[in-house]
């Protein structure tokens, strides 16, 4: 059908539009949450903006999804990058254009659907703003950007454009989260009253990212694009001005749970750190640092630690929630959810009767052979209950999935823009934070638009 409309010159973007075609109700699913959807059996046409490390895990993905086809690669690094990509599309046969500048992609591509912005973050405000006005769906990787100031632009283009627009914080559509805040949190209650909240990205020490020499971008392109040299150009992430330091790379994803699962935005963080061992002109955001939020919850305070290291992987990635009747700690890496339930809880067997739990294994649950040992031994490691979710897929591939099940009218987007400008602003302040070197209030309209 696609190919009949495009031999009539009639794109499929302008068909979709049309008001002919929406009120001869070809296109629309009755849930389409006021979107023009695309049909269930359409191909999604899709352009990757930004082709580096997460976007070629995302064009990973989305290979494994259904009637998803790229049509066009567009990134400023044409002999590494783009390369490799469009080289690895080709292989999976979807025909598609490269492009180095995203405004000739956005003039030339007239059968687009929806773009993946996975660019360096300073840069995600004009390719999100630019693409919602070119009338495309959008998922843009987090963090949304690397300014508030950007991130309000991104949140009120969205709503003017009419068009999706998914944050790349991809827990959100992870079903082992999920289950955890409909199941544990908000059905069951398991924890009781959380008042203490822990969480870590620790990594070990990393070499500055390199590039193959012949693959050298020219010094007046970096400058076009932005950037002032290779080595910039490639560890943007430690500049200030381009990206926002571990805490904004790492923390965003987790501290994003936080405010999904406390369901409240943060009253006041304090955090300190500092670039104490990379070399600070390149390192110039902070490479570790410790932060406490004060939430205000429904149930009561709530304190809420959070650490980011980058030289000792100790205990990796996680976050622990902790109530007066449990514990949840759960990690994006599928071997990590465990709940453990406090000695004076009430009996957890109802929950694991209707499918909110696994109970621990047998083995965990005998008794050691004295009083002696079983006094230190169930106050150091108490049964770990499991959760009932298998989970194999790619992680990102779930929110993809969510995204697209949005352009097609049978979903709800899991992070919408106004979800990741209460996370960037949750996330941006500790940088203040650290460099105010004392307690920062949120004022609640900060997280409004
Ligand atoms: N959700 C996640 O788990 C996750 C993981 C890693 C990275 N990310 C996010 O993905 C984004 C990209 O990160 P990365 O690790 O892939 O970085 P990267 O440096 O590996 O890739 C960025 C790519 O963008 C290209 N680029 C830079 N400026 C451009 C421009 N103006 N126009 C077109 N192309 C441009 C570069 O050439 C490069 O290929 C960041 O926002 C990052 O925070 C998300």
């Amino acid at each position: 059908m696609d190919n009949e409309r495009i031999k009539k010159g009639i794109n499929r973007r302008s068909f979709l539009r049309s008001t002919a075609a929406l009120g001869a109700g070809l296109v629309l699913a009755p849930e389409s949450f006021g979107q023009e959807s695309v049909s269930e059996t359409d191909d999604i046409n899709v352009a990757l903006l930004g082709a580096g490390a997460q976007g070629r895990v995302l064009v990973d993905s989305c290979l494994k999804i259904p009637c998803i086809r790229f049509k066009a690669v567009c990134d400023i690094w044409e002999d590494y990058n783009q390369r490799l990509l469009s080289r690895r599309l080709k292989a999976y046969r979807h025909e598609h254009n490269t492009y180095v500048d995203y405004k000739e992609m956005l003039a030339d591509e007239k059968d687009l659907d929806a773009v993946i912005v996975a660019t360096p973050d300073f840069w995600h405000a004009e390719h999100t703003i630019a693409c919602l006005k070119a009338g495309l769906h959008v998922y843009c990787e987090k963090e949304m950007s690397n300014t508030i100031e950007g991130a309000r632009r991104i949140v009120q283009a969205a709503r003017e454009s009419g068009k999706l627009l998914q944050i790349g914080h991809q827990r959100r559509s992870n079903p082992r989260y999920i289950h955890c805040f409909d199941r544990l949190l908000k059905d069951a209650k398991i924890l009781g009253r959380i008042t203490t909240v822990n969480g870590q990205w620790n990594r070990s020490a990393q070499l500055d990212l390199g590039w193959p020499k012949k693959a050298t971008i020219d010094t007046n392109l970096l400058n076009k694009y932005g950037f002032t040299s290779m080595e910039q150009f490639r560890n943007w992430r430690w500049y200030k001005g381009l990206g926002g330091g571990p805490i904004v790379d790492l923390g965003s994803h987790q501290i994003d749970i936080y405010n999904w699962f406390l369901d409240a935005n943060p009253k006041s963080v304090i955090a300190g750190g500092g670039t104490d061992y990379y070399d600070k002109e390149t390192h110039q955001w902070y490479d570790n640092i410790m932060a406490i939020y004060e939430y205000e919850t429904a149930q009561g305070t709530v304190r809420a630690f959070y650490q980011t290291i980058t030289t000792n992987s100790s205990q990796g990635y996680f976050e622990t929630f902790m109530g007066d009747q449990g514990t949840l700690v759960i990690s994006e890496s599928a071997s990590r959810s465990d709940v453990y339930r406090e000695p004076s809880a009430p009996d957890w067997d109802k929950w694991v009767k209707i499918g909110c739990l696994i109970e621990p294994a047998k083995k965990e649950q005998e008794k050691p052979e004295t009083d002696a040992v079983l006094d230190v031994r169930e106050t150091l490691a108490p049964p770990a209950y499991k959760l009932p979710v298998k989970f194999d897929d790619p992680y990102h591939k779930p929110h993809l999935e969510n995204f697209f099940d949005a352009i097609r009218g049978k979903a709800k987007l899991n992070c919408p823009a106004e979800v990741g400008y209460e996370t960037a602003v949750t996330v941006l302040k500790v940088n203040e934070a650290v460099e105010a070197a004392r307690k920062l209030s949120f004022e609640p309209e900060e997280f409004n638009i």
